[in-house]
């Protein structure tokens, strides 16, 4: 991985304190990486249950990043129920010394998902830019969410690391490193100098944007779709090379799919919902506009689908993109290429008047999920629910 350069401006440096915000953490796999956004150079690790973890490549531990992440354990953060984050600043690293500043440690609290009892999930996607009331959305729960879901597009482009950064500094807004986080790239995430630099920033498994996530009751499929047009549209220029990532995240499905161990497959796992940016079972053939740009990967979507519909069976898909606040039955005409559940498209931006995003508000029970279209003042616009057992159900 290449490290990326700070591009901070100098003369602030003495005002900012070390972090930016605080720590989000996210979870990927049977791990969580908590990932800490700093203003400036400095040596951090965490500690858990009197472990250390920290952030170096090789042995080289890192200071000159944007962010420091930290991969741990899931079972010793959820039985620790705190981590702590302890970090000097780097004042000059030299080639036989490191002078550094004072040693500075802070303790957060964590509260990990309990199978006994209710889940409240908060999901949101496609804020483009939208701060203050996303925060506020994403806030329906208050102390008592369990897990964010933040679903891509939260930035309208990564030029910038400020850009780049959002879905962290919304993340830790509203769960002050508190409770998991599950945070994806949306397709508008991949545009721009800096989403080059982006894997530095977001949780990956080992690099990889799409994942499992075993959360005691419930997995999460995510999958990343990338670009929603063909690589070669003129609004890339040429740097897009998603039916690459496509292929090999076929191939990811296949094995998941066939894998005795998979996640899905355990009896403690209630709940197995999907979660991707684009909804890949949509398409957009009736979109008339530019030689339908929006209709792509038939081939691979469509075996996407069938891995889904075969053996991972989820009982839920929740999607963003077309900025709407829908739940899509089975047999929607939106589904295009016959997912077996429902579908949750959460995430849709008010720019104009009342400036908002809205979300969606997740309870699940023991055989149900509870939906709620939300907004920045906590108001329900509209609720559902949906059954998790029966024809999904194993
Ligand atoms: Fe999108």
């Amino acid at each position: 991985m290449l490290p990326v350069k700070l591009k901070r401006i100098s003369a602030t440096m003495a005002t900012k304190s070390i972090l930016r915000s605080g720590p989000v953490v996210c979870a990927v796999g049977n791990a969580y990486e908590i990932l800490v956004p700093v203003n400036c150079d400095v040596l951090m690790s965490v500690t858990i249950n009197g472990k250390s973890y920290c952030y170096h490549q090789n042995g080289i531990r890192r200071s000159d990043c944007v962010v420091q992440r930290f991969t741990v354990p899931m079972r010793e953060l959820d039985k620790a129920g705190a981590y702590t984050l302890v970090y000097q600043k780097v004042i000059d690293r030299r080639a036989y010394s490191c002078l550094k500043g004072r040693a500075v440690s802070k303790t957060y609290s964590f509260r990990p998902l309990k199978p006994d009892r209710e889940v409240c999930l908060y999901v949101m996607s496609d804020c483009h830019g939208i701060r203050g009331e996303s925060e506020n959305t994403c806030s329906f729960f208050g102390d008592n969410l369990d897990l964010l879901i933040l679903n891509g597009d939260v930035s309208s482009s990564c030029e910038t690391v400020e850009e780049a950064l959002l879905p962290l500094d919304i993340a830790y807004a509203v769960t002050k490193g508190s409770v998991p986080c599950v945070i994806t790239r949306g397709n508008h995430d991949l545009r721009g100098n800096f989403a080059q630099h982006l894997d530095e920033l977001m949780p990956t498994a080992d690099g990889k944007t799409y994942y499992e996530v075993c959360l005691g009751p419930l997995w999460l499929l995510v999958l990343d779709g990338g670009e929603d047009k063909d690589d070669a549209h003129r609004e890339y220029g040429g740097t897009a090379a998603f039916h690459a990532m496509r292929q090999e995240e076929t191939v990811f499905l296949e094995k998941l799919s066939s894998d005795p161990t998979a996640g899905f497959r355990n009896p403690d796992a209630r709940y197995r919902f999907v979660v991707s940016h684009i909804p890949i079972h949509f398409c957009c053939r009736d979109d008339p506009d530019d030689n339908y740009p929006f209709d792509i990967e038939n081939d691979i979507y469509s075996e996407w689908v069938k891995h889904l519909n075969g053996s991972v069976r989820p009982h839920l898909y929740i999607a963003g993109h077309l900025h709407r606040e829908e739940l899509w039955p089975v047999d929607s005409a939106q589904n295009a290429r016959g997912l077996h559940c429902p579908t949750l498209i959460a995430g849709k931006p008010v720019r104009r008047g009342d400036r908002d995003c809205l979300g969606a508000a997740i309870k699940l029970t023991s055989d149900s999920a509870e939906i709620f279209f939300t907004d920045k003042r906590h108001c329900i616009i509209e609720k559902d629910t949906i059954k998790l057992k029966g024809e999904n159900e194993k």
